[in-house]
């Protein structure tokens, strides 16, 4: 059996890692499941791709499809295209699409439009009810098409059911980016300015934002980081930044001395600097997982989540995007009143092996 793993953004190659490692096990143990690596080139920043590869040991990809930046639309065209070629020349048996990146609405259509392909899709069913994110749009029109859903949630699994997925087509198998977060901790590194910034354990707030409705406007984005400069007690922010975030911030022109602009961070470089951080301020939806099981407080300047869980379990809490949301979160972190939280269930580290033995067994294999 021929499976196709799709990846094509950041957050993609962090959740295909243990998936890849659980098919190569049962390979090797004789199992007839054979895997095709597919990139879509969504994310083609060494900082943003190539540097994942290399730090989580994932296999060169067997086909780049090189489809770059465009639009929503001329980006989900490019994907199709390259892949449905792709397809065409040698079909799978099994596509397997992750999270909610164009790439991965992109491919399910090619895939489902040749030959009815099977298609998989990991952290299906879940939904921010926020049409206004083009993330939604692509969980949505993925999971319409979707033969086996692997959950991250019971709130998925429900929202599955609601519009009509029968059981025997939802395995609620945990949580793929924690399998990688568990598996990696022990290869956390210090980052190369950890003196130079004088950071200490508890000592310091990491910060990412990278959504267009934080972004892509520039008094926002302004605002947004002058209100966490004010509120911080100037402790050292660090500040990796999304290439989409980049060139704005140019413009926005924000400086602070306690404000550490900085290329993102390689995967074990970044989370190491989670691990030991006093909060995260975001509006990333895998850095709010992460957060929650490493039981740091985690501020999400949105103002809805498809992972309810590290609100409900876990530590994070949404503030939404009113700047002055800012202020009295923060004097709660400081006055040490922040929710401690817990792990979300099945976020164990063995999701990628489920994966792969429902596969095993919905193919008879
Ligand atoms: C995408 C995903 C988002 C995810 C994020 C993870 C969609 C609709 N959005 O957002 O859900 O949270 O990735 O990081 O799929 N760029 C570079 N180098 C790169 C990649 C992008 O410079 O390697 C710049 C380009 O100017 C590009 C812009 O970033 O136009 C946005 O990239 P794109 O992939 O369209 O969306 P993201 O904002 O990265
Ligand atoms: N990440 C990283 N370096 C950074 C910022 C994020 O390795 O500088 C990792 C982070 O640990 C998480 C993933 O990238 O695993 C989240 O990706 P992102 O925030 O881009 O996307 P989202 O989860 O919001 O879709």
């Amino acid at each position: 059996m021929l499976i196709d793993i799709i990846a094509g953004a950041r957050p993609n190659f962090i959740k295909i890692a243990p998936i890849i490692a659980a098919i190569e096990q049962k390979r090797d143990a004789g199992v007839d499941m054979h895997y095709r690596l597919v990139h879509t080139g969504q994310h083609y920043d060494k900082k943003m791709s190539g540097d994942f590869f290399e730090q989580l040991n994932i296999p060169a990809p067997h086909h780049n499809l090189e489809a770059g930046s465009g639009t929503q639309a001329e980006q989900t065209g490019k994907i199709m295209i390259g892949y449905e070629k792709l397809l065409l020349e040698k079909p799978c048996d099994l596509c397997i699409v992750v999270g909610d990146v164009t790439s991965t609405m992109a491919c399910s259509i090619a895939a489902k439009k040749i030959n009815n392909i099977k298609v998989a899709h990991v952290e299906g069913g879940i939904r921010s009810g926020d049409w206004t994110m083009p993330e939604e749009i692509n969980r949505i029109v993925t999971d319409s098409i979707t033969d086996y859903f692997f959950t991250t949630s019971n709130v998925a699994n429900n929202n599955l059911k609601n519009i009509g997925v029968t059981n025997d087509r939802i395995f609620f198998v945990g949580n793929t980016m924690i399998d990688t977060l568990y598996k990696q901790m022990p290869r956390f590194r210090q980052p190369f300015f950890w003196e130079q910034y004088d950071l200490t354990e508890k000592g310091y707030m990491v910060m990412t934002l990278h959504r267009p409705n934080n972004v892509d406007n520039k008094e926002q984005l302004h605002e947004l980081i002058t209100e966490i400069v004010n509120a911080s007690n100037g402790l050292p922010l660090i500040f990796p930044v999304h290439p989409r975030t980049a060139k704005m911030l140019e413009i926005a022109g924000v400086q602070a001395p306690n404000l550490h602009v900085i290329e993102p961070l390689g995967y074990l470089e970044f989370n190491y600097l989670v691990k030991y951080a006093k909060a995260v301020v975001t509006d990333s939806g895998g850095i709010t997982e992460e957060a929650t099981v490493m039981g740091i407080p985690c501020m999400t300047l949105r103002d809805s989540t498809e992972r309810p869980e590290t609100c409900t379990v876990g530590t994070n809490e949404l503030l939404g995007t009113d700047p002055r949301s800012i202020a009295p979160a923060f004097k709660k972190l400081f006055a040490g009143e922040w929710k401690k939280g817990d792990i979300p269930k099945m976020w164990d580290g063995k999701t990628g092996e489920r994966i792969a033995t429902h596969i095993q067994q919905i193919f008879s294999l």
